[in-house]
């Protein structure tokens, strides 16, 4: 009989853990973890992971608080006898400093790919921030896969959403609204975005005309600081279209920037790969399937 995989959830990652163990027909177990009186962390793993394949599910929406802890707990895992240690991370943290911008920058993409490949043999997870590296295995020496949301996003928006006009807010979106658009057979734009800051960004817009009897759907992987979301859909207004739908792959919505969109728009979605009341559409059968599939390599 062969050795059921083991899925162990980081502290907040239960309830999604346990929908991806129901999906692989796996077990789960939660990873106890805890600070010591002056803030250093204590891990113990409540289950033996000796001669199993050990997924360790963590989401990474808020990476400086608990990378340590699921570091230690890869370490325990491995030196219990896992006979592979995987991060399952349905949202994969610093993606997007991919460059030195400015002079003396930190490339925190490369440094946190270096550290995570020196503790997992593996890495899944969905919709990472791709711009200027092309793909994980620009900077991931260990075996990375980047699932793709669109094909879900579509069908949440075709079942949902009628005559829909998707649209990307700035030229990174471009990859998700194409597919996005070209799977559920709608018209699609893309936006221009320019940046000056973490939480000021200017967009411009087409001409929007011949679109007007639609409803539009934004789309992009991440809700940060929500503001290109929000400037998007100002802007969307200022030209008469209706209140836009915004469907979002990790709804990370930083301080206030639900409450700030919120009013925009006439409904905000998201996948369940960071914790949020928008969360509409379930990853679990993907990552369950991309796990079943590579069970063997
Ligand atoms: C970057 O361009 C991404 O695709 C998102 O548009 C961006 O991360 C969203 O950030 P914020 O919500 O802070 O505007």
């Amino acid at each position: 009989m062969s050795v059921r995989r083991l899925l162990l959830a980081l502290p907040g990652n239960e309830e999604f853990a346990q929908r991806l163990a129901r999906a692989l027909a796996a077990d789960f177990a939660r990873v106890e973890a805890r600070r010591f009186p002056d803030g250093e962390s204590y891990v113990r793993l409540l289950v033996e992971p000796a001669g199993r394949v050990v997924d360790l599910v963590a989401t990474l929406a808020r990476p400086d608080e608990g990378f340590l802890q699921l570091v230690f707990a890869a370490d325990a895992a491995r030196e219990l006898g896992a006979t592979q240690v995987n991060l399952v991370a349905p949202y994969l943290a610093y993606m997007r400093q991919d460059h030195r911008f400015r002079p003396g920058e930190a490339v925190s993409s490369r440094s946190f790919a270096r550290l995570v490949s020196s503790s997992f043999d593996r890495l899944v997870t969905v919709d990472p921030h791709l711009h200027r590296h092309r793909a994980l295995s620009d900077i991931y020496t260990i075996r990375a896969e980047a699932l793709q949301s669109a094909p879900l996003l579509a069908d949440w928006i075709g079942t949902h959403v009628e005559k829909p006009l998707v649209i990307g807010p700035d030229e990174e979106s471009a990859q998700w609204a194409g597919a996005i658009a070209a799977r559920i057979g709608a018209p699609h734009v893309v936006l221009r975005k320019v940046r000056h800051g973490d939480r000021e960004v200017e967009i411009t817009l087409p001409d929007l005309e011949r679109w007007r009897g639609h409803q539009p759907v934004l789309v992009d992987d991440i809700a940060s600081s929500g503001r290109t979301l929000a400037v998007a859909a100002r802007e969307l207004s200022r030209r008469g279209l209706a209140r836009p739908v915004c469907v979002v792959v990790h709804a990370l919505f930083a301080g206030d920037a639900f409450e700030t969109l919120a009013p925009l728009c006439a409904r905000i979605v998201s996948t369940d790969s960071v914790a949020h009341p928008t969360n509409a559409i379930v990853l679990a059968p993907l990552l369950a399937a991309a796990l079943r599939d590579g069970a063997d390599r």
